[in-house]
């Protein structure tokens, strides 16, 4: 309890950053690290909103229209690793489409919206549940979270970001090409740093990190670091 007689709110840990940027691995490797915190991975409500228009026929411009299937969609987050990770909506597993780069695409498109961003708002809050939360998106540590103890924000070049998509893709069978894959990610990037309403950007008391030509592990080492500096370990 505080002086007002509330509980003080939940820790939150905010991860920030373009798509492709290892958002993921930080994460995961931070919800292994803090045991009994939750995670939310934000991009995945835009995902499934998007889908959810699209699969019933809501054309993806109607601002109104799109919000208002905000509310009612049930989404579990099942799973912790890389591999048994699923999203449900309404009682079904549509983990493939939500990870679709298509999707990721359509995602982009309707979340320029102001009126989408404010059905989903709330839900981003509700997530945010003792012990701790790790959150991440474009506007965890701006926005959303803006009281977050720890904001991390990580950037890599396209170029960079491309390469590691295409690897990935190619682990899973799926053949993909570099130049179209970069053009995509910069379109997106565009999309998300120059919106009007909560565009991707650090928060001013953000830390960055910026992944270009680091390894995975170099990448750990750095948030393994700022834990111990804000007292989070
Ligand atoms: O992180 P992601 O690739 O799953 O996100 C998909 C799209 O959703 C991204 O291009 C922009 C949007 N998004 C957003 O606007 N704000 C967030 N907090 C998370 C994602």
């Amino acid at each position: 309890m505080n002086i007002s007689g509330q509980q003080p709110a939940a820790a939150v840990i905010t991860v920030d950053g373009p798509s492709g940027v290892g958002k993921g691995l930080v994460t995961r490797w931070l919800a292994q690290r803090l045991p009994g915190w939750y995670r939310l991975d934000s991009g995945a409500l835009y995902r499934i909103l998007a889908l959810a228009a699209q699969s019933r026929a809501v054309a993806l411009d109607d601002e109104a229209a799109v919000a208002a299937l905000a509310p009612a969609l049930d989404i579990r987050f099942t799973g912790a690793t890389e591999t048994d990770e699923a999203i449900w909506v309404d009682g079904e597993n549509l983990t493939a489409q939500v990870r679709l780069e298509s999707t990721g695409t359509l995602a982009s498109r309707i979340a320029v919206l102001p009126q989408v961003r404010a059905a989903l708002l709330q839900r981003q809050k509700d997530f945010r549940k003792a012990p701790g939360l790790i959150a991440d998106g474009r506007d965890m540590g701006t926005v959303v979270f803006a009281d977050a103890q720890l904001k991390i924000f990580m950037d890599a070049s396209p170029e960079e970001r491309a390469q590691r998509r295409l690897k990935q893709l190619s682990e899973q069978g799926i053949a993909a090409k570099l130049a179209p894959l970069c053009e995509e990610i910069r379109a997106r990037d565009a999309r998300d740093r120059n919106r009007s309403i909560a565009p991707l950007k650090p928060a001013d008391d953000a830390e960055l990190i910026d992944t270009t030509g680091l390894s995975p592990e170099a990448v750990i080492a750095r948030v393994d670091v700022l834990l111990q500096q804000y007292g989070l370990n």
